[in-house]
């Protein structure tokens, strides 16, 4: 038997579905045994009392992204990668943002420079659209995803970023022929404006206002509008960051219903809280965020629609802006709530909380944790050919946990290029110690062993809606409608 590049020894490894012990043989970057007696490596890592998982995916992330307004997210490829490498994830999908006016083809190859020289985990990109031309849905949007790219996130809220419902449908349509899923992020933008407008010429400027110039209600009818206007065409969706109850129970129902609309939420509103918006100073920006959080009570109504399956996926939304004029105060020291920076780092901590607060307080299992940091993302977004699972032939992305380590967060500790994390203080109980991508370790030790670039572009594969409930509305349907094709 050739001689293995890389053995992991002695632990418990667990994916999606089950837990078992083996060790795990790998070349050449993959999986190429697991079991017992495996042969002689080159190198052998002992895995014993650790529990051997697949390295996360991260789904949702603002890395060396400019937003609408100009400002430049504080992570770039190289500080986001090494913080994404060091909470336990391998690979992650970032945004690749069209403004208003740009090509599909332009903000591709940007990002694609900005990551491939940089990044030390693998990726591949989300595309904002922003600006959906006949262009854009009749030849770039189809190009794209023949390059992989089989996701794109849409807003509804946002002047310079807004789609409105006929853009919408476009862009369903286009995903739908194609392949594509459309991420949305779902929120009602005259709501927005009016609480906002009302409450900045009341003189109630400070950020705990942002929460309620956010209305519950502006993400439910947003979701709601979304989810009929997508299963309309029958087309896949995820709604992202969900912040509500009234916006999961509407996912639960369309899923119910038998549509393919799929739902994420992020550790802000798991962890923390809308009082924290409240704080002296100006220091409340810092946990300013869209959708806003919320009460308490809120907190513990996202953790149980995680925990009943609701939410499909976890993902940290990590938009890095610092405390000083580059990011959050960009528009002065004192700015009125509508100018902060919208946005909160977390891709280090994304899978530390949730291993912690959600295994080992026992509120999810082992195998739901690993659904959530990598399992059901792979196969959302076209990635389960390549990862998400340690199985032979697929890339050996894995990172070994200390189920026992335990750490207080400190924003000093991270490596991530924030000079604040909204979680500071958390104790938390397990952490990814060892961590390895396509066969190589990049994380040892707590110290960095990932050379700059060597992460990978992975082109992910079209959606598969095969065994998908759903149904397409009978207008739609040329068995219904006097034969009419309307090239669905
Ligand atoms: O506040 C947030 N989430 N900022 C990032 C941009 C977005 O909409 O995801
Ligand atoms: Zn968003
Ligand atoms: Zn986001």
């Amino acid at each position: 038997m050739q001689e293995l590049d890389l053995k992991i020894s002695g632990g418990t490894v667990a994916n999606s579905a089950d837990t078992f012990r083996a060790d795990i043989g790998i070349r050449d970057g993959r999986i190429v045994a697991i079991g017992k007696s495996l042969g002689e490596a080159r190198r052998t890592i002992d895995a014993s009392g650790k529990l051997v998982l697949p390295g996360g995916i991260e789904a949702h992330c603002h890395i060396e992204q400019e937003s609408s307004g100009g400002i430049m997210t504080s992570d770039d490829y190289w500080s986001g990668s090494v913080s994404a490498a060091f909470g336990g994830n391998t690979c992650f999908v970032p945004f690749a943002a069209q403004h208003r006016g740009n090509r599909l083809k332009d903000v591709l190859e940007t990002y694609h420079g900005r990551a491939s020289s940089k990044s030390v985990i693998d990726y591949s990109f989300h595309l904002i659209v922003s600006d959906p031309t006949q262009d854009v849905l009749q030849n770039e949007l189809p190009r794209a995803i023949e390059q992989g790219i089989t996701s794109f996130k849409i807003y509804m809220t946002y002047d310079r970023l807004i789609v409105d419902d006929a853009q919408m449908l476009e862009i369903f349509s286009v995903a739908k022929r194609h392949g594509a899923l459309t991420m949305i992020h779902a929120e009602n933008n005259a709501m927005i404006k009016w609480m906002s407008g009302k409450l900045v010429d009341g003189g109630h400027v400070a950020p705990r206002y942002h929460a309620l110039s956010h209305p519950r209600v502006a993400e439910a009818e947003a979701i709601n509008r979304a989810i009929a206007l997508a299963s309309f065409l029958d087309a896949p969706i995820l709604i992202v960051h969900v912040s509500t109850e009234a916006g999961a129970r509407l996912i639960a129902k369309a899923r119910y219903a038998g549509h393919k609309v799929f739902g994420e939420t992020c550790p802000q509103y798991m962890f923390l809280h809308a009082e924290q918006m409240d704080l002296p100073d100006m220091h409340g920006a810092k946990f300013c965020c869209s959708p806003p959080l919320r009460d308490r009570a809120s907190r513990d109504e996202i953790w149980r629609c995680l925990q009943n399956g609701t939410f499909q996926v976890y993902s940290s939304d990590h938009a890095p802006y610092r405390y000083d004029s580059t990011g959050k105060l960009h528009a002065g020291p004192t700015p009125d709530f509508p100018k902060i920076a919208n946005g909160l780092p977390g891709i280090e901590l994304r899978l530390p909380l949730l291993f912690s607060e959600g295994y080992r307080k026992g509120r999810i299992s082992l195998n739901h944790f690993v659904q959530l940091a990598a399992g059901n993302v792979s196969r959302i977004y076209g990635l389960e050919h390549r990862k998400g699972s340690i199985t032979e032939g697929k890339d050996a992305d894995i990172a070994i946990w200390d189920p026992e380590q335990r750490r207080v967060v400190r924003a000093a500790d991270l490596h991530d290029n924030m000079e604040f994390t909204p979680y500071e203080g958390m104790e938390i109980e397990g952490w990814p110690v060892t961590v390895i991508r396509r066969g190589e370790v990049i994380v040892e030790n707590n110290e960095l062993k990932a050379g700059r670039g060597s992460g990978e572009f992975i082109a992910r594969r079209k959606i598969d809606t095969t065994g998908m409930p759903g149904t397409l509305a009978p207008e739609l349907d040329p068995d219904r409608n006097f034969g009419v094709d309307l090239g669905l």
